[in-house]
């Protein structure tokens, strides 16, 4: 047997115990984004480190103003590229809770009536799931043969889900320790479940959040209605402003640096047969709202967009009161592509905030980091060595795709580090992530570890 395939044999005997692990994971409620749950962020942190150092990763967790980051190594001065791992351990908040069939930090796994298998949590696929992939296989690596075939450096962050706050500053820290040749990240998707994917693309994001202010108390409607200004009304004035009839957003300056999408990825993707019907259907859907003229992949792929997370404002209790409030919020986020620059879009933003703000009432902004889209060249060395591996493994070629969500760090990494990225993942459209009952395919654990076994064993040879 080849050395490869004792590491997959391996992997294939220990599956069960790989799940374990997994959920002892899942069951740390480490949602970053919610101060109530500080100390189970560190808990993960904690959990990752001791997991990794005793499977022969040296890992410590390190402090930053926000929730820790983890950092390992195994390196001894290996000839193929020296690679870093990425994931994160932190997950979105829970709610709504009413709709999780069962506790989201309770991991179960559930056979269909197919035979397939499915791990239901919260994190099972964002990202704790797939982090896992990337651990599962280089302890089956080391116990195996001794060794990883490429030296590894790990870093598993705390905050994604929250804006990866105290990146910048860890990175431009520990510049020295995190810079390798490659990094490797699994937090993206499959292009459907017997096609593996590379992703290509993917978008930035900045986001603000407005409260609007009008009267210095909530009102009665009766006695001021007609005449106060009524915050709710400003605020949704500002959101239907925001897009014009053909689904155009209106910002100016907000379309700069998009490109149209070139030729050569127009045929890849068409080709790929994407059926926007499915798309919708699985969620209840049926009719595209993106702009007009716009090929159903372009809209979650390689158009920036302009959404509304949330907004409030006057009562919201059961029954009704007649009521003018004094306040109103809203939170946005834009979703950027190609050149477009997170700050401008924030300035321009806020500009049309306030031209449509009455002189006797104010706004107030809430600023998100801003994080600008990502495009990696789809003719660099290790995307051939990532196709070569996962074709290996799934019995078919790897489809280069973009990806309509953002993971901000895998843009800092090249530009603060001068570090390319393979972004491998293993997630389903229909995993539910950041939703009630999120889920990730036992299948894509299991192939997600096989998968990058044969990566690592691809990268080294040179
Ligand atoms: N793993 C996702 C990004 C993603 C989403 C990749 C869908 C592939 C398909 C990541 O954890 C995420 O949710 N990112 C946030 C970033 C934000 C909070 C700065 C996002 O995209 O909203
Ligand atoms: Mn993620
Ligand atoms: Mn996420």
């Amino acid at each position: 047997m080849s050395q490869i395939d004792k590491v997959l044999a391996r992997i294939d005997a220990d599956l069960d115990n790989a799940l374990a692990r997994l959920f002892d994971l899942i069951k740390i409620r480490s949602i970053s984004t919610d101060p109530a749950y500080k100390a189970d962020c560190r808990q993960a942190a904690e959990w990752l480190a001791r997991e990794l150092t005793s499977i022969g990763i040296e890992a410590s967790v390190r402090d930053t103003a926000g929730h820790p980051m983890v950092v390992g190594h195994r390196k001894s001065g290996k000839p193929g590229p020296h690679v870093l791992f990425y994931g994160h351990y932190d997950v979105q908040p829970v709610d709504p809770l009413n709709l999780w069939e069962t506790d989201p930090f309770e991991p179960r796994l559930v056979t269909r009536a197919d035979g397939s298998k499915m791990i239901v949590a919260r994190g099972s696929a964002d990202d704790k799931g797939q982090l896992m992939t990337f651990v599962e296989a280089a302890r089956a690596y080391i116990a195996e043969t001794g060794d990883l075939p490429v030296d590894v450096t790990v870093l598993f962050e705390g905050e994604e889900e929250s804006g990866s706050p105290s990146l910048h500053p860890f990175l431009n820290a520990n510049k020295d320790e995190l810079t390798c040749d490659l990094a490797l990240v699994c937090d993206t998707s499959m292009w459907d479940k017997d096609t593996p994917a590379i992703s290509i693309m993917l978008r930035g994001m900045v986001g603000d959040e407005i409260i609007v202010r009008a009267a210095n108390r909530d009102l009665h409607s009766g006695s001021y209605g007609g005449s106060a200004q009524n915050p709710n009304h400003i605020v949704a004035g500002i959101i239907a402003g925001l897009h014009d009839e053909t689904g155009r957003i209106t910002l100016p300056g907000f379309y700069d640096g998009v490109q149209d999408l070139p030729e050569s990825l127009a045929k890849m993707w068409a080709e790929l047969g994407f059926s926007v019907e499915d798309y919708l259907g699985e969620i209840g859907l049926k009719y595209p709202r993106g702009e007009k003229g716009r090929l159903p992949l372009e809209h979650i792929w390689t158009r920036p967009t302009a959404e509304v997370n949330g907004m409030w404002g006057g009562y919201q209790g059961p029954g009704s009161k007649t009521v003018i409030p004094a306040e109103a919020h809203a939170k946005f986020t834009f979703r950027l592509v190609g050149e477009q620059d997170p700050e401008k879009i924030r300035a321009s933003f806020r500009a049309y905030v306030q031209s449509r703000i009455p002189a006797d009432c104010t706004v107030e902004f809430l600023a998100k980091d801003g994080s600008p889209a990502l495009s990696l060249d789809p003719t660099m060395p290790a995307v051939a060595k990532g196709q070569a591996a996962l074709e290996a493994e799934w019995g078919k070629p790897a489809a280069l795709i973009g990806m309509g969500g953002s993971i901000p760090i895998v843009g800092d990494f090249k530009r603060m580090l001068g570090m390319d990225s393979l972004l491998i993942g293993f997630g389903l459209e229909d995993d539910r992530i950041h939703s009630p009952n999120e889920k990730y395919e036992l299948r894509s654990f299991h192939k997600g570890i096989r998968s990058w076994a044969r990566v690592l064993a691809e990268l080294a040879k040179g």
